[in-house]
């Protein structure tokens, strides 16, 4: 495993990840990786790309012959509206329009860390083209902080998701953005073959059945 090397290495550019969160995405998708599971990989809210820069060394470091693509979506808008079902007294800081950023800052990103940029789209995600989308996924990191973004993400990618294939999502059970869960659980019927562990406000979804 080389990502405690990648992560010792490199700098973490915002505090939009935590270095025990980092480690448990980047082991998580080394093992994908090693496992060759099929699909590309994706991350739905990459806002300057804190944690993709990490995700993109991580592919560029693997030793499978066909390197994987990976793919990032964001409305470069930053937050869309909350609903209630995001409302918390002390997540009042989350709001329509926090986190905007040009794509051009994410690019810079990649350009100084001297990293292939990752495939970029702008759009909301309830608003994404098929052909924007890979057919199919083998690990996908969501970090949209709402209930709508999280639901929306999961729609696209859980469908997408090959069989033994990852999601991680940030913010599970954190009482600031009470929405991530909620998502969560009204995505996830009973019926879905999927094992949910949780670590450090991050859930880690595996798909144990190709349903
Ligand atoms: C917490 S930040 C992501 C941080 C990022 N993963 C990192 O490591 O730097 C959340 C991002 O999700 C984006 N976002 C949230 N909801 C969205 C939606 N419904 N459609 C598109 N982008 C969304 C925001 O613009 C913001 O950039």
């Amino acid at each position: 495993m080389i990502y405690k090397q990648i992560i010792n290495q490199y700098p973490i550019i915002s505090e939009q990840i935590t270095t025990n969160k980092l480690s448990i995405i980047l082991s998580n998708l080394e093992n994908i990786l090693q496992q060759n599971i099929d699909g590309d990989i994706v991350e739905f809210g990459c806002y300057i790309g804190t944690t993709s820069l990490f995700i993109q060394r991580i592919i560029k470091n693997s030793t499978i012959i066909n390197k994987k693509r990976f793919y990032v979506y964001d409305s470069f808008d930053g937050l869309p509206e909350k609903t209630n079902q995001d409302i918390s007294p002390i997540g009042k800081d989350f709001k329509r329009g926090v986190l905007k950023i040009n794509k051009k800052k994410l690019l810079l990103e990649f350009k100084k860390a001297n990293l292939t940029p990752p495939i970029i789209y702008k759009s909301w995600f309830s608003q994404i083209p098929e052909v924007a989308l890979p057919s199919s996924i083998a690990f996908a990191f969501l970090d949209g902080d709402f209930y709508t973004s999280i639901l929306d993400s999961l729609k696209i990618v859980w469908p997408r998701l090959s069989f033994k294939g990852q999601v991680i999502i940030d913010d599970y059970n954190r009482d600031a953005l009470p929405g991530v869960s909620k998502a969560i659980t009204s995505y996830f019927n009973p019926k879905f073959n999927f094992k949910l562990k949780s670590t450090n406000n991050l859930a880690i979804i595996t798909k144990i059945n190709n349903s």
